[in-house]
Formats: C-alpha cells, sequence, structure tokens
C-alpha cells in the first residue's frame, strides 16, 4: 500500500545530509566544555554549528543559544520577562511593567506560558484574529501601554498556515517601548526569517522542523536584550542554559539549517506549486469545502481544509487506511474532542472546526503524490458525509 506522509508541520523526517553528518560525528565524543583535545573539538563543531544557524537568521553565533526545541526557547523568553518584572530595581526600559500581549492562536507552550504569568496575577492579553488568522493592527494599538513588557506573536500558525507582518508589529512594540518575541518555528525553513529586517528581540525556532533532529532548538537573542536562564546549572551557553552540549542535535541542527539556507528559494517554489495543485484540485472534486488560512500570506508547504459534514478523526482514520498521513486541527484531550482553538479564533463555528484537516507537505512530495489525495480524499468526504447525522 502507498504510505504517504503528509504531516511535515508535526515533524519532517532526518535528511539524508544530516543523517550523514551526524553519523560521521559521533565518534566525537568529548565534552564541549572539556579543556583537552578531544573537548576542543567538540566544542569547534558546537562553534560552527552555531555559526550556520546564525546564518540562517542572518544574525551572528553569538546570538543564538541552543535549547531543547522550541518549547523550551519560548518558555525562556516568557521566563525572562516575568524575572525582569519580578526584579525590584528593575531595567531602566522595563521598570513597572507587568503587561504581556500575545494572540490567540499561538501554540501551546506559548499560550500556557502566558496563562501561567496570568495565574500569577500579570495582565495578558491576547489578541483576536480576523477570518484568515491575521492579526488586527488597531487592536494591537490599543493593547499597547506604557506597561507593556512583552509583546509575543508567532510568524507563522502551525495549523492553517498563516503568516504575521511581523516586522510591522516589531516596529509598534519597539515604539511602545516593549520587548519583541516572535515565535518562528513554522516559518523558518519555509519562508526568508532574516532577524534583524523583522527587527524582533526574541526568536525561536526548532530543527526537527527543518528535517534536524528533534530534541534541539534554538533562541536568537538580540544584542543587549536581557536573558536569564530557566534552566540553571553550570556555565554553559555563557550561563544562559545549563546542562552537558547535546552536541549530536547541535551539529545536526547546524547541518541541516545549512542546507535550509542553500535551499530556501526552490523550496518554496515546489511547495507553492504542489499546494495549489492540491488546493485546486480538492476544491474541484469535493464541494462544500472551504480553506482556511490567508489567501496569500501562508506558508507554501500547509493547506488547511475543513469538509462540513465530515468528522476530522473519522477523515483522519480513512484516510490512514488509505496510507495518507495528515493531521486534524483538533486534539483530543482527556477523551472529549476539543475543536481547534485556532479555527475557532478565525470564527469557524464546531462544524467547520471539527471537520478540519491540515495537509503539511516537504520535500520528497511529488504531484503525483499531490494527485493520489486529489484522488482518494473526496470519495472518503462523500461516504463520510453520507453516514453523518450532521448534514
Ligand atoms: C509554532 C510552534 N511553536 C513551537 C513548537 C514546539 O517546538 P518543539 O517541538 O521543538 O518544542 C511547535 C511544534 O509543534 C510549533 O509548531
Amino acid at each position: 500500500m502507498k504510505k504517504l506522509y503528509m504531516d511535515y508541520n508535526a515533524t519532517t523526517p532526518l535528511r539524508e545530509e544530516v543523517r550523514a553528518a551526524i553519523i560521521e560525528d559521533l565518534v566525537v565524543y568529548g565534552n564541549a566544555s572539556s579543556m583537552h583535545a578531544d573537548g576542543r573539538e567538540a566544542r569547534a563543531r558546537v562553534e560552527a554549528a552555531r555559526g550556520r544557524v546564525g546564518e540562517l537568521l542572518g544574525v551572528p553565533a553569538k546570538t543564538i543559544i541552543f535549547t531543547s526545541g522550541g518549547s523550551e526557547s519560548n518558555n525562556t523568553v516568557f521566563e525572562t520577562m516575568r524575572r525582569l518584572a519580578s526584579d525590584k530595581q528593575g531595567m531602566p526600559l522595563t521598570k513597572g511593567r507587568r503587561g504581556f500581549i500575545t494572540t490567540a492562536i499561538e501554540h501551546p507552550c506559548v499560550l500556557n506560558s502566558a496563562k501561567y504569568l496570568e495565574s500569577l496575577g500579570f495582565k495578558v492579553t491576547f489578541l483576536s484574529v480576523d477570518q484568515y488568522g491575521k492579526i488586527r493592527m488597531e487592536e494591537l494599538k490599543r493593547a499597547l501601554n506604557e506597561e507593556t513588557l512583552l509583546v509575543s506573536v508567532m510568524m507563522a500558525n502551525n495549523e492553517i498556515g498563516t503568516i504575521q507582518d511581523i516586522r510591522e508589529i516589531a516596529a509598534m512594540t519597539k515604539t511602545a517601548g516593549a520587548w519583541m518575541h516572535t515565535d518562528a518555528v513554522q516559518a523558518v525553513g519555509k519562508v526568508p526569517v532574516t532577524a534583524p529586517d523583522l527587527g524582533v528581540d526574541y526568536l525561536t525556532m526548532s530543527a526537527h522542523k527543518i528535517y534536524g533532529p528533534k530534541g534541539i532548538g534554538a533562541l536568537y537573542i538580540r544584542e543587549k536584550a536581557p536573558l536569564f536562564p530557566l534552566i540553571h546549572g553550570g556555565h554553559q551557553e555563557d550561563g544562559m542554559r545549563a546542562g552537558t552540549y547535546n552536541n549530536i542535535g547541535i551539529l545536526g541542527f547546524g547541518k541541516a539549517a545549512e542546507l535550509a539556507k542553500q535551499d530556501l528559494a526552490s523550496y518554496g517554489r515546489e511547495m507553492g506549486e504542489l499546494r495549489k495543485r492540491l488546493r485546486d484540485g480538492l476544491l474541484a472534486a469535493t464541494p462544500n469545502i472551504k480553506i482556511n488560512g490567508h489567501p496569500e500570506d501562508v506558508l507554501p508547504n500547509t493547506l488547511n481544509v475543513s469538509f462540513p459534514g465530515a468528522e476530522g478523526e473519522s477523515i483522519l482514520l480513512s484516510m490512514d487506511l488509505a496510507g495518507i498521513e495528515a493531521s486534524t486541527g483538533s486534539a483530543c484531550a482527556s477523551g472529549s474532542l476539543e475543536p481547534s482553538h485556532v479555527l475557532i479564533a478565525t470564527g469557524a463555528g464546531p462544524e467547520l472546526a471539527h471537520g478540519s484537516i491540515r495537509f503539511s507537505m516537504g520535500m520528497g512530495i511529488t504531484q503525483a503524490d499531490v494527485d493520489y489525495i486529489i484522488e482518494t480524499v473526496p470519495p472518503i468526504i462523500s461516504r463520510l458525509r453520507s453516514m453523518s447525522t450532521v448534514v
């Protein structure tokens, strides 16, 4: 049976070249903090990888710290802000500021960090989004004030692929004197992400979304922006993130970053063509469906479709039987099926939110693969709709 992985936003396979680089590096066992020759060799490789990750973002290596992934990078930014706000002296720029602004459609690692701060008594504003998943600049403008400490807005949404105008958001944030963070986990490697152009103070990325290994990520910290550690211990990463260097993960990340930079233009072109083919094919072959996300400012690999009258989990299972691996926008939490918080925020009713499927494509997907989906999915939808009591 054909097996077709269409869930690249959840994670990506290791690229062949990354796997080869990791295998080559497995023999380097030194602790990158040791002063002897083996340690120095390991450290040199870690620093070379840091340089490559920096190059992908257009920033110096020294502005990058390695973490265990996107979740940790995001948590580190929120913890830094909590410490700043709790600091009796306060930095001159942040004194008295205790307000946070984020959006209703962030990844749970940002949403729950923000909710945690809210539970500690900080003021948190969750910006709403329009029908395409974009925040409204007027709402941001109204929310920003002299108490705002941090604005955290994701660059690209993992479920619907909508890309925010981070440069404009950062400019407004800086005018208000607050720090600006963007979770760029889904944007990096898919669209150009140049941190200095965006004007952000902090930017989060994760290796396993760009064909690198799992359990390794990075945080970009603009020079002079404050940072407090989330993990205390030794003085790795200039004392900003303790723990023995994850050499294998870091080196794999470095290779993945190098390749992502090299392939960015061709990736964008190829994914854009596949996405258009899939979108047009599904629209032509299936009545009454809705494409979610922004029509233009959208990740080239991500197509989120609602199939009203068919239930997301049932579509997923039927597709899985036909060898197609995708995902729903909804999560199954403790036995109850929660509709996607992202689609609900765009104003989708429960039926559209429950019947949504995210196809996220990546390197190796061909036009023939897309055609297989266009042939296979419409009959699944009509069968499920005919069985459904909702229609
Ligand atoms: C937008 C976004 N942020 C953060 C994360 C978390 O990254 P990690 O899996 O490296 O912790 C993900 C992963 O799904 C994501 O899509």
